[in-house]
C-alpha cells in the first residue's frame, strides 16, 4: 500500500502554468486580510547595477505588478528658473495684499518641487524635500525646531536672515545656511525687497522612518518680537569660530541645539565658496566632477549632516566631464554659468538658478557650454548611504570603459 502511494505521488502532474492563476485567485481574497501570495519574483529596478554592462542609461529593467507597487523611483528632472520663479512672484503678490499672511495659514510662502516619478509626494528624491521660499519685506517665520536636518541655499543677492540658536545669519547669494536637527531657528526679511531661497530637508527620510516632528512652541525672550529668537551672536560668529580650516576652538563645546554631533559651522558664505573654487581652478580636478569641494563638519571632518552630503563644484568653460553614476540621488542647483547634463540618456540644458535631479543609479555627465565658469551646488544622500554601507560609484573612462570608483 505504501509503495502504491509513493508511486502515485511520483506521477502526479505539476500544476505548471495553472499554479499562477490559482494563486492569483487566492490573492483576490488574501488582499482583504492584508496578505499577498507571491506570484512574482523579486525584481529591484536597479538590476543589474554592478554589471560592467549596465547600459548607457544605467537603470536596469523596472519591476512590474505587485512587486513594483512600492517601487516609486526618482526620475531625472529639471526645473527652470524661468518657469518656477513666476509662481514665486505671484504668491508674493497675493501675500502682499492679503489680510491673513500665507505664512499664517500655510506656514511659508513657498513652492514645493515634486519629482514626477514619486507619485505627487512632496519630495525631489527618496530622501530630499525641496521648497523654494519667498519672503516679502517684514515677513517673519516664527522660531521652531524639528527632527529633519535642513538648509537654505540663497538665490537673492541679499536681504533675508536666519537665526540659528541665537546666531544671526545674514543671507547673501550663494550662501548655504544649515539648521541641523535639534536647532531652534527662525527666518525673516528686514530689507525692502523680497528674498528667495531654496530650502532642502531630509524630511522624506524622517517621514519614512516615522520620525518627522516639529515643535513650534518657542518660549519668547526679550527679542524684537515674540516669535523670534534673540540675537545672541552677530552675523559671522560660527565662521569666526570654525571657518579657519584646520583649526577649531578649544574653549567651547561645538554642540548647538540638542541633536547628535551637529555641524557647528552653520553659515557657508557664497563669496568664500566661489573664492575657494576659483583658487583651485588651475588644478586638473576630477574627470567626473571637475573642481569639487565638500562641505564638512570641521570638528569631525564628516559631511555636515549624517544623512546629506553638500558639495560645490566648478566646471571650466568648455569642460566636458566623463559619465558617472552613484547609488545616491543628487539634487543640483546651478549657481552660475551655462551648460548641459546628460542624465539617464536624456540631455537637460541649464543656466543660473535652474535645478536638476540626478536619480541614483543613472549615468550622468555635466558639460559647461558657456564662456564662464559654471558653479553647481549639489546635495545628495551619499552621507546616509555611506553610513549604512551602501554607497557605490562607477565612472566611465575616456574609452567608455566602466571603472569602479567606490566599490
Ligand atoms: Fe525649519
Amino acid at each position: 500500500m505504501a509503495v502504491a502511494t509513493q508511486e502515485k505521488e511520483t506521477v502526479r502532474p505539476a500544476l505548471s502554468s495553472k499554479a499562477r492563476a490559482m494563486m492569483e485567485e487566492i490573492n483576490a481574497e488574501a488582499g482583504k486580510s492584508h496578505v499577498w501570495v507571491r506570484t512574482q519574483m523579486n525584481a529591484p529596478a536597479q538590476r543589474p547595477w554592478f554589471a560592467d554592462t549596465g547600459g548607457k542609461s544605467g537603470g536596469g529593467a523596472m519591476a512590474s505588478g505587485r512587486v513594483a507597487a512600492n517601487q516609486l523611483k526618482t526620475l531625472p528632472y529639471r526645473w527652470r528658473w524661468k518657469e518656477y520663479s513666476g509662481f514665486l512672484d505671484r504668491i508674493a503678490g497675493i501675500a502682499a495684499k492679503a489680510d491673513v499672511s500665507p505664512i499664517e495659514f500655510a506656514d511659508r510662502q513657498s513652492i514645493l518641487l515634486t519629482n514626477p516619478g514619486l507619485g505627487g509626494r512632496l519630495q525631489v528624491t527618496n530622501t530630499i524635500r525641496c521648497a523654494i521660499s519667498i519672503y516679502n519685506s517684514g515677513d517673519i517665520a516664527p522660531a521652531h525646531v524639528h527632527s529633519p536636518n535642513a538648509s537654505r541655499t540663497i538665490l537673492s543677492e541679499k536681504g533675508g536672515y536666519t537665526n540659528v540658536e541665537g546666531e544671526r545669519c545674514d543671507a547673501e547669494r550663494g550662501d548655504i545656511i544649515l539648521t541641523p536637527n535639534g536647532t531652534w531657528h527662525d527666518h525673516g526679511n528686514e530689507s525692502t525687497t523680497p528674498v528667495i531661497w531654496i530650502d532642502m530637508l531630509d524630511w522624506p527620510l524622517m517621514e519614512f522612518l516615522d520620525c518627522a516632528w516639529v515643535d513650534q512652541n518657542f518660549e519668547p525672550g526679550s527679542g524684537t518680537n515674540a516669535k523670534s529668537q534673540d540675537t545672541v551672536h552677530k552675523n559671522g560668529y560660527s565662521t569666526r569660530l570654525y571657518g579657519a580650516g584646520g583649526m577649531v576652538p578649544t574653549f567651547r563645546s561645538p554642540q548647538i541645539g540638542f541633536g547628535r554631533d551637529p555641524a557647528p559651522l552653520i553659515h557657508f558664505r557664497g563669496v568664500k565658496i566661489r573664492e575657494m573654487l576659483e583658487a583651485l581652478r588651475g588644478e586638473t580636478g576630477d574627470p567626473h566632477e571637475a573642481i569639487q569641494m565638500q562641505f564638512v563638519n570641521p570638528v569631525t571632518g564628516k559631511p555636515v549632516f549624517s544623512t546629506l552630503d553638500y558639495k560645490a563644484q566648478l566646471i571650466r568653460p568648455g569642460e566636458e566631464l566623463l559619465p558617472k553614476r552613484e547609488t545616491c540621488s543628487t539634487f543640483i542647483v546651478v549657481i552660475a554659468g551655462k551648460g548641459k547634463s546628460e542624465i539617464g540618456g536624456e540631455t537637460y540644458d541649464w543656466e543660473e538658478n535652474d535645478i536638476l535631479v540626478v536619480p541614483n543609479f543613472l549615468w550622468r555627465r555635466h558639460i559647461n557650454t558657456g564662456r564662464d565658469d559654471a558653479i553647481l551646488y549639489t546635495v545628495s544622500d551619499a552621507a546616509l548611504l555611506r553610513n549604512i554601507g551602501q554607497y557605490r560609484a562607477q565612472g566611465r573612462d575616456k574609452s567608455d570603459k566602466v571603472v569602479q570608483l567606490v566599490q
